[in-house]
């Protein structure tokens, strides 16, 4: 079998004979808080292999600061939750997933703390704090910004006391590996120590996390280059909304820096916004002013850097206790200090950049992808939570729920024999390029520009099919490549979701949560109150 590189269905040679074969009930791809939840849980009845492409360590959820989202005090409802979710999420959030997720929270929450997830308390409970568009405080967090550490410490403890689960760092999940009745019966990967292994499962959960690597500028760790989409999207399941990507308000913006987060959570303690003349400025933009959702912040900060010809604006936390602060904030104290920024005197140079997918791989309440026996959790699913916007701390709540969902949905399935059944020998072969040689890391620093300049905040229809134009012209010679080792097949996948998250912001003629059309500045329910649906033509 070959293919046309834009719609080769593998991006590497499989010869399945001489491949190195592993077996295993459920294979899980990525090891951030969805990952790891459905590890835990599926492996109550099965034996789970679970991969990460680098260390157990490197995931958005281990650099979550703010915290975890729930209904944990006792003036706040799961009604009023649910109530912010949906309004955030501007029209197309699904009811039921939003309710499904909401009312697990708590349990969530509390199981994580017995399991040693040492939650910040007031008053013996667990603390909560306050972040744009919750009408309560119901952000959980532990170690003042170190939440996400936390958290992550907490699930890996656990999986590795395990016995069922083995995990692997380094392996570099290359494809999903389906069958002609479209099934999905395990991945082929590149493990860094030995190289290419196909692992045969009866059970693939996709949770590869972000996406944000695609921008230039952006709040993500170096994994998150969106294999998991560009995966699922050979394999050919529906693609939902990859046009809404959340714009985080406030990165660290120093020249030469890397754009470090600055907790929302921070403006939710009193934290305000002020512009290159010393000015307050979100009053004019929005009733709740720095608490108004992200996309309103973001868009915000936006027009008035142009207002003022700046390149950033300032958060102002002078009037902070500087001993409170570096205790409850410790991550982003320690992080000024680096930069000799004294909170207590200095503004905080601040501009906003690409921080979570709300789009991705779609999903029903189970968990389940279009494509049988695949399942997808955490920032790569679009389970429908979201809408147009994320709420504030909602993602790693969805991750917990829809990870415990899906593992629990594989363990309870009937087990069979994986390593005794008779798997299809698979050679497929792509034909030999004569084109040049080419700089994957090049590539990449243009894509990233591009996308940042093209397909960024503010979007219009004449850069965005510029952007596709000029992606085709660059998968012309970098799709048909053969690559060896991850910097060429995150490459590729970098493209390939890109050109989707273009096409898709171009045929959203509207504006709505994080999309933000200068062409079409309003809202229009009549024609797209609904999803951007994408699949692979085969
Ligand atoms: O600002 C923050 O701490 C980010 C939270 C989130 O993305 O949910």
């Amino acid at each position: 079998m070959t293919a046309q590189p834009e719609f080769r269905r593998y991006l590497v040679n499989i010869d399945s004979i001489s491949t190195q074969q592993l077996f295993t009930d459920c294979v899980i791809i990525g090891a951030g808080i969805a990952g790891l939840r459905a590890a835990i849980e599926a492996a109550n009845h099965c034996n789970v292999i679970i991969v990460c492409k680098d260390s157990l360590q490197n995931s958005n959820t281990w650099m979550a600061q703010g915290g975890i989202a729930s209904v944990l005090g006792k003036r706040d409802t799961f009604e009023s939750h649910i109530a912010d979710t949906l309004d955030t999420g501007c029209g197309i959030s699904d009811e039921k997933v939003v309710e499904q997720v909401v009312r697990q929270g708590p349990e969530l929450i509390e199981e994580l703390f017995r399991w040693g997830a040492s939650f910040d308390l007031a008053d013996g409970h667990i603390a909560t704090t306050l972040e744009g568009g919750h009408s309560h405080p119901r952000i959980a967090h532990a170690h003042g910004d170190e939440t996400g550490r936390i958290i992550a410490e907490t699930l890996i403890e656990k999986v590795r006391q395990n016995p069922n689960i083995e995990v692997v760092e380094n392996f570099y999940t290359i494809d999903l590996i389906t069958n002609d009745d479209n099934v999905c019966i395990g991945i082929i990967g590149h493990d860094k120590q030995r190289g290419q292994q196909i692992i045969w499962a009866e059970n693939t959960i996709l949770a590869t996390g972000g996406a944000g690597r695609l921008y230039r500028e952006t709040t993500n760790p170096e994994v998150a280059t969106g294999d998991g989409i560009a995966m699922a999207y050979r394999a050919g399941t529906v693609l939902w909304d990859l046009e809404f990507m959340q714009f985080h308000p406030t990165t660290l913006y120093i020249a030469g820096a890397s754009r470090a987060l600055i907790t929302e959570t921070l403006r939710g303690e009193g934290a305000v916004l002020l512009d290159s003349k010393n000015q307050r400025f979100m009053q004019e933009y929005h009733e709740s002013a720095e608490l108004a959702p992200r996309d309103i912040v973001s868009r915000a900060i936006l027009a008035q850097m142009l207002k003022t010809n700046s390149t950033h604006v300032y958060l102002d936390i002078r009037h902070f206790d500087k001993a409170h602060f570096a205790k409850r904030f410790p991550l982003i104290s320690e992080l000024c200090e680096s930069f000799d920024i004294d909170v207590s005197r200095d503004l905080i140079p601040v501009r906003p950049s690409a921080h979570y997918m709300v789009g991705g791989v779609r999903t029903d309440t189970s968990a389940r992808t279009t494509i049988k026996n695949l399942y997808a959790c955490g920032e790569v699913a679009s389970t429908g939570l979201h809408g147009a916007n994320r709420l504030g701390s909602n993602s790693l709540l969805e991750g917990l729920v829809f990870g415990r969902t899906a593992g629990r949905l594989v363990s309870q399935r009937k087990k069979v024999d994986v390593a005794h059944l008779k798997h299809p020998l698979i050679k497929y072969q792509i034909p030999d390029s004569d084109r040049s040689r080419l700089d994957a890391a090049d590539v990449r620093n243009s894509l990233r520009s591009l996308i940042w300049r093209n397909v960024g905040i503010t979007r219009k229809a004449q850069p965005l099919v510029e952007a596709q134009e000029i992606i085709r012209f660059w998968q012309r010679y970098v799709m048909d490549k053969i690559f060896d080792s991850p910097e060429g097949w995150e490459c590729q996948n970098m493209l390939t979701v890109s050109l989707l998250m273009a096409h898709a912001a171009e045929t959203r003629q509207e504006s709505r949560g994080v999309h933000f059309r200068s062409d079409f500045p309003k809202t229009d329910d009549k024609h797209f109150k609904k999803h951007i649906e994408i699949t692979k033509k085969s």
